[in-house]
């Protein structure tokens, strides 16, 4: 195999279409919202949505220490909310980073600026690495603005994935 380049990966992974979100989680009274990139159906039934998490993360060890989390989307014209969430977010009384939350009756946060929201409840955990792929059945969701457009990768200058680059 030839040597492939560490850009060559990344110019090539960057061009991959990905979604964008926020995936909510809490565990006791320590919650967090996390932008994510990594998110997929993989199953119809049970319907499954995988998602690719750092194992240095905060969101990893809340997502390790409870059974659920959430997936949210936002409006394309609401992409400032993932600037936000790079980094750990702080909670205070309904609020992460000063986004209105709501807590599940399982204790993990939704947004309530999403359009799109998922409750899954963990099924399984793999760790590749740098990253573990969670599994979750979704027990919850809603659509509250159907007519909105939901924001992806392509609509922000964000970039995420390739080979690791500082603290990837
Ligand atoms: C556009 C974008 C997409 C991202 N996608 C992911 C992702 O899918 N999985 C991941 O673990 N981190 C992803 N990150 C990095 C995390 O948002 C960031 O490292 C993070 O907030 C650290 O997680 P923590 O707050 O749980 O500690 C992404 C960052 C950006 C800017």
């Amino acid at each position: 195999m030839s040597e492939i380049s560490n850009e060559e990966l990344n110019v090539a992974t960057w061009k991959i279409p990905s979604p964008l979100g926020i995936i909510g989680s809490g565990a006791g009274d320590d919650y967090n919202g996390m932008t994510a990139s990594w998110i997929t159906q993989i199953n119809m039934d049970p319907l499954l949505i995988a998602v690719g998490i750092d194992n240095k993360s905060v969101t990893h060890d809340l997502m390790t220490r409870s059974d659920y989390f959430t997936i949210n989307l936002f409006s394309k014209s609401y992409t400032k909310v993932f600037v936000k969430f790079s980094k750990p977010a702080l909670y205070t009384d309904g609020f992460l980073n000063k986004e209105p939350v709501s807590l599940t009756g399982n204790n993990v946060p939704i947004f309530d600026n999403a359009i799109v929201w998922f409750e899954l409840k963990k099924q399984k955990v793999e760790n590749f690495g740098t990253h573990s792929l969670y599994v979750g059945q979704v027990i919850d969701c809603k659509t509250l603005e159907t007519d909105e457009q939901v924001a992806y990768m392509g609509d922000t200058r964000m970039k995420y994935g390739g080979v690791p680059r500082g603290g990837h």
